[in-house]
């Protein structure tokens, strides 16, 4: 649910066109292991279980009982879809059902709206929402800081929120409904990660907002507060008077480095900082540990490591409230041999380590490894010497204030944590578990449902993409055998369902793989290397030719021959393979329809599709030769003569985006057509079981599925019912019709009751809030959305942990050991004599021996 505010359902009176509704049941394709970055987990200090944790680009969770999350913010559709980018999370220590988030997805020009603070008193069950005069970052560089938003633990009307951008300090003294700026702030973070990129050449801003809760006394504003910027110099500051006069924190040692978190431990007086040189959160070479003594004023360097050997700086950074002294701190990004942890019982004096050398190569391990809840984490022991387990982009890392033995953190990929850690300081040995179920962030690129086969394929971004044998049970293992980091698209053969091809990156293996066996194994296609370019790919229907959109354009591979290119078929075209005849293949570029009757070799314009001036898709029907569909920026055209002509749909629908067939019902004899549309106006997920008559909507108002455009959709072909919906960074959904899967006679009269109900598109309204500061600094005027209008931003599918930054462009020699490449890297790429540059993952190479 979206807010407090009671929901309305409009009806489209006297519309002609009025697109029904059907209930929908939806879930989770179970991965189990989150599959993408979690920059931050916080625990209330005054409430035993109440804890959350934010996501990049898939919103917030609440935890249970049970060690499992709740997605907290599902309603998200393609209005608000910026809504899933959490740059921070404050959860409210004075009253814990009271939790606030930072929202927006970039502050560069990918992202059209300005960022929000949303506000709820039923730990995220509803939310109102407060609009900022200025953008939000929540998938920027440095979002792993923080957090940067928080609530005085004295006076829980009061909270403050550091920007981005250059826009300061801004504080709320009404519950976070109203905002100002903070004008006696003047630090707002100079530090830019990298200037020649438009993506990373925004200021990151300010990291985080801690109140020193021991300086007041409940019922008024604490007086201490210490703020943390991101930049170069004077990163740390403090004011004595509840924010009105700010000073820098004398004695801060200025190495260069930015402080990622500023945590207090309220019983030692103390304020402990991780600094790194970089931002994050792929980053980080150097960096140091050091705490503020807040009686004496002394600032002592309790660096696990010391400056000049270490390789990594620090991110995550977490007291045991109830053992003062007792302090844990990750390396932000250690990516050789593994993710380091430490720990200290004397306040930073001595630490030790999650893992130690025991003469190379040999590792000690303290602890055990657990990923029974999500196998597939660890998917690659076979073909790497140090296979990644503790992780990497660790920011988020949280001690439970009401138990000693329960801490979470979070990872580039998911959340580990345990029940057992004061076993590291008895046993030396803990349990190292994947504590993410209910995290579903995967960033999801293509979805397929190949008749007789499994219940899914999936095509997915950063994890690879897997075999779902079952849609509740966590997957085994992601695509193995050439594994790629993503998979970015994947097609079965029609007239062979058996048969796959999938695409994806790869540092040294062909990057076209080939199953015969629905996905359940896969061999490498070496009509391709590892430089040829990846994309999606359509398999023609008896297997034999293999058609691959990448970056350079349009290939075609038949009978495993060397992809060859294929002028006639514009590069960047939306493609599909006809599902039973193997001739044809189709192209979709700008407003034309491009076909080739010759297996790919050649493609010929055929047609236009009235005013479009986009394809967004193209679909075939998965059985009929020659009947194509496709969805534009103008509506949905069917073509039943193999492409050359196409008659629009009537029926409502005025745009298409992503869409598939699923299986038809008993008495239904052409499959039922599923994908994100507008119709009647309304942009959400719909279905039509007659070619586009008749629409029922079966998105709701607590599943919208963010942005239209960045989802991809299939039917299933093997239930009648029930569809597939990949997401940008809330997984994967399986939604079947309410009351469950239909049986085959009860089928047909659920639809067609269905159809003759209402629209009733919940259209929440939120409350404005236009008012003027108070406390002596400027006023600020902000109104909150009510109707935000459809963005359909190209951007935004960019996703977590694929990071376009990818150069290295400096010259001269790396180091023994050091990094000589990766993902947002611009080093140099040299190793010395003896040395060689060795792929360890998609964020770095390393100059090993040999
Ligand atoms: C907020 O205040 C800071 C410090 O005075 C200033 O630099 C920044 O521009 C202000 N931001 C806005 C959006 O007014
Ligand atoms: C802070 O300094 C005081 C005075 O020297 C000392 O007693 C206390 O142990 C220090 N706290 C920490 C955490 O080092
Ligand atoms: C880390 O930075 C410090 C301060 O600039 C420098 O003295 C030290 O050599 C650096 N460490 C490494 C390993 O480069
Ligand atoms: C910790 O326990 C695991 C599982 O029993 C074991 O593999 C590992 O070697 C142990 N670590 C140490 C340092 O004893
Ligand atoms: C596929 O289309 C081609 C070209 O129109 C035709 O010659 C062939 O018979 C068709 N194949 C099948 C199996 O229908
Ligand atoms: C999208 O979400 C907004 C806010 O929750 C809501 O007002 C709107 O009705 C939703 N749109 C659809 C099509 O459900």
């Amino acid at each position: 649910m979206w807010t407090a505010v009671a929901l309305v359902a409009s009806y489209l009176v006297g519309s002609v066109h009025c697109a029904a509704s059907q209930a929908y049941t939806w879930k989770n394709v179970l991965t189990g292991g989150g599959g993408g970055f979690t920059p931050g987990i916080v625990f209330n200090p005054s409430a035993k279980g109440v804890a959350y944790a934010r996501t990049d680009i898939g919103g917030a969770y609440r935890l249970n009982s049970d060690d499992t999350w709740t997605p907290l913010m599902d309603w998200v559709n393609n209005t608000n879809w910026h809504d899933w980018g959490i740059d921070a999370i404050a959860t409210d220590p004075v009253d814990p059902d009271r939790v606030y988030v930072a929202v927006g997805m970039y502050t560069i020009d990918w992202d059209p709206n300005d960022g929000s603070i949303l506000r709820s008193t039923d730990q995220g069950d509803t939310w109102a929402e407060t609009v900022l005069p200025f953008k939000v970052g929540g998938n920027m560089p440095g979002r792993g800081v923080g957090e940067r938003l928080a609530v005085d633990p004295n006076d829980n009307s009061i909270l403050y929120f550091g920007a981005r951008s250059g826009h300061g300090l801004w504080k709320s003294t009404d519950y976070g409904e109203t905002w100002a700026n903070v004008t006696s702030f003047t630090w707002t973070g100079t530090y830019v990660e990298d200037a020649s990129l438009e993506y990373t050449d925004d200021p990151v801003g300010i990291a985080w907002v801690t109140f020193d809760s021991t300086s007041g006394s409940a019922g008024s504003a604490t007086p201490r507060i210490f703020v943390g910027v991101v930049d170069t110099g004077e990163s740390v500051f403090v004011s004595e008077d509840a924010g009105e006069t700010w000073a820098w924190v004398s004695g801060e040692p200025l190495y260069g480095f930015l402080p990622h978190k500023g945590v207090l431990s309220p019983a030692e007086q103390t304020l402990y900082i991780s600094y790194s040189n970089g931002a994050g959160p792929y980053d980080g070479t150097n960096g140091t540990v050091h705490k503020y003594n807040i009686s004496t004023g002394v600032w002592t360097d309790i660096s696990p490591t010391s400056m000049a050997s270490t390789y990594y700086g620090y991110g995550g950074l977490s007291v045991d409230l109830q053992v003062p002294g007792t302090v844990m701190v990750a390396a932000l990004n250690c990516w050789w041999p593994d993710e380091i942890i430490f720990r200290s019982l004397d306040s930073g004096a001595t630490w030790s380590p999650i893992w130690a050398w025991n003469g190379y190569p040999s590792i000690d391990d303290y602890y055990t490894y657990d990923i029974s809840t999500a196998p597939w984490l660890q998917d690659d022991t076979s073909t790497s010497e140090f296979p990644v387990r503790v992780g990497w982009m660790v920011e988020a890392l949280a001690i439970d204030p009401f138990d000693s033995n329960h801490w979470l953190y979070g990872t580039g990929e998911t959340i580990y944590g345990g029940h057992d850690l004061l076993n590291w300081d008895t046993t030396r040995n803990i349990t190292l578990e994947s504590l993410a179920v209910g995290v579903e962030e995967m960033a999801v690129l293509g979805l397929i449902t190949p008749p007789g086969g499994p219940a899914l394929l999936s095509a997915v971004g950063d994890d690879g993409g897997f075999y779902h044998a079952s849609l509740d049970t966590a997957p085994s293992q992601a695509f193995h055998t050439p594994t790629y980091g993503t998979t970015n698209g994947i097609d079965y053969a029609g007239n062979s369902p058996g048969n796959i091809v999938r695409s994806g990156a790869s540092s040294d293996l062909p990057t076209v793989a080939l199953s015969s066996s629905f996905g359940a194994s896969w061999y490498a296609d070496y009509a391709a290397s590892s430089s040829t370019g990846t994309g999606q790919v359509a398999y023609s229907a008896n297997a034999d030719t293999i058609l691959l959109m990448n970056s350079d354009g349009a290939f075609r591979s038949q009978s495993s021959s060397t992809f060859a290119s294929i002028p006639s078929l514009p590069s960047g075209a939306v493609i599909a393979s006809d599902k039973a005849n193997n001739s044809y293949f189709y192209g979709g570029a700008a407003s034309a329809i491009y076909v080739s009757g010759n297996t790919a070799s050649s493609f010929s314009k055929t047609t236009t599709l009235g005013s479009s001036t986009t394809i967004n898709a193209l679909r075939a029907h998965p059985s009929l030769a020659g009947d194509l569909w496709a969805s534009t920026d103008t509506g949905l055209f069917h073509s039943t003569d193999f492409g050359a002509s196409f008659v629009p749909i009537a029926g409502g629908c005025t745009a298409g985006w992503s869409f598939g067939f699923g299986k038809p019902s008993a008495t239904g004899e052409y499959p039922v057509l599923f994908g994100f549309f507008t119709v009647d106006g309304v942009t959400a997920l719909f279905k039509t079981e007659d070619q586009g008559v008749n629409w029922q909507a079966i998105s709701d108002a607590n599943h919208g599925f963010g942005a239209v455009d960045a989802n991809v959709v299939n039917g299933d072909l093997q239930n009648y019912g029930r569809v597939f919906v990949g997401t940008n960074g809330r997984g994967i959904f399986y939604g079947d019709p309410s009351g469950g899967l239909p049986s085959a006679t009860a089928t047909a009269s659920a639809s067609a009751s269905a159809s003759s109900a209402s629209k009733t598109g919940a259209s929440a309204s939120v409350t404005g809030s236009s008012s003027s500061s108070t406390g002596g600094t400027t006023s600020t005027t902000l109104v909150t959305t009510t109707s935000s209008t459809s963005s359909t931003s190209s951007s935004t599918t960019k996703t977590t942990t694929t990071s376009t930054t990818s150069s290295a462009t400096a010259t001269g020699s790396s180091t023994a050991y050091g990094q000589c490449g990766g993902d947002g890297y611009s080093g140099p790429t040299v190793c010395p004599s003896g040395y060689t540059c060795t792929y360890e993952n998609e964020f770095y190479s390393q100059c090993l021996e040999g």
